[in-house]
């Protein structure tokens, strides 16, 4: 591709409380990461024109070139499929160039973070304007494809670029910021991935069925564990933010969704001074996250030392609040 006609990033995101609780009315809370996934696009070359949209993945997020054929992944085709449907015939020839370091398959929103960067390169390479709720409708429809049923806390946190409380309700998603909030910084410890979104709750929804008050009530005690985080967060105490979420693990790890990997990491991590650790996302897998202070660098030694790769990453600042998409 020669020199992209546009650019736009997006975040990745952690879950801090309430994965898996938010879908049944839980409150959650999340906020964006600085490591994220960025889009260039292009018009595709003359030759090629009509063939498109073509995306190229970069690595480490994506690695290799997919269409609407029939070698690409069926979601990627689905997706890109959608893309043709919502914004017509002059997607086919475009070429899409995706970059990040956000690995996939982590909890860490991948998928929010491409559908975001993406509805945001379209309408900047069409000269559209783009309305906060236009973005959300995309983005919701690209997440139903990757997701199966999200509850809307990946891409609205992606979308708001801010620390979010999160509630689903049966007239829509209500969504607030938390704010101030103290700096936060993370260790995330890298585990295999995991078995995909949509399998995490389908199955979690299967063992709910066999223990159904047992597991309202600790998506309650989550519920519980969100509002007195929020209120840690707002007074900067972020000594008690780790112990919450030593707890929220704990009740996660009740619910089957944590892995023998994810708590042998959450024992490095508090034995290396971390202020807490848990799971984030979809579990069974993915990353861990261990809120640090200091540089971090001797729990990322300790990971290494126990074979897992690890990143740091904070809080991501939006330059200026978006007042549209
Ligand atoms: C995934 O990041 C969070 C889950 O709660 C699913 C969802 O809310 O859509 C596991």
């Amino acid at each position: 591709m020669s020199a992209p006609d546009v650019v736009s990033y997006a975040p990745g995101k952690i879950i801090l409380v309430g994965e898996h609780a938010v879908v049944y009315g839980a409150r959650a809370i999340a906020l964006p990461i600085k490591t994220g996934i960025r889009v260039a696009i292009a018009k595709l070359p003359d030759e090629k024109s009509g063939q498109g949209p073509i995306i190229r993945g970069v690595g480490p997020f994506l690695m290799g070139e997919f269409s609407q054929g029939p070698k690409s992944p069926k979601i990627l085709r689905e997706a890109l499929s959608y893309l043709v449907e919502a914004f017509g015939m002059p997607m086919l020839d475009l070429a899409i160039v995706v970059d990040g370091t956000l690995p996939p398959g982590r909890g860490l929103g991948s998928s929010a973070s491409l559908s975001v960067a993406l509805i945001r390169g379209i309408f900047r390479y069409f000269s559209k304007s783009l309305l906060k709720d236009e973005l959300k409708k995309h983005a919701l429809a690209l997440e139903t494809i990757f997701h199966g049923q999200p509850s809307g806390i990946d891409h609205s946190v992606v979308i708001e670029e801010q620390v979010i409380g999160f509630r689903r309700s049966d007239f829509g998603p209500q969504i607030w910021p938390i704010t101030p909030i103290p700096e936060l910084k993370f260790v995330v410890g890298i585990v295999g991935p995991h078995d995909g979104t949509k399998n995490a709750v389908r199955e979690l929804a299967e063992r709910r069925k066999r223990h159904v008050s047992l597991y309202d009530g600790i998506f309650l005690g989550l519920d519980e564990i969100a509002q007195n985080m929020e209120e840690a967060l707002k007074s900067g105490q972020i000594a008690k933010v780790g112990e919450l979420m030593g707890i929220a693990q704990g009740y996660l790890n009740a619910l089957s969704l944590s892995t023998p990997e994810i708590e042998r990491l959450c024992t490095i991590a508090k034995r290396t001074g971390a202020l807490g650790a848990k799971l984030t996302g979809a579990g069974g897998g993915g990353a861990v996250i261990a809120l640090i202070e200091g540089d971090g660098i001797d729990l990322q030694r300790a990971f290494l030392e126990a074979g897992f790769q690890s990143f740091i990453t904070e809080v991501f600042e939006a330059k200026e609040r978006r007042t549209d998409g």
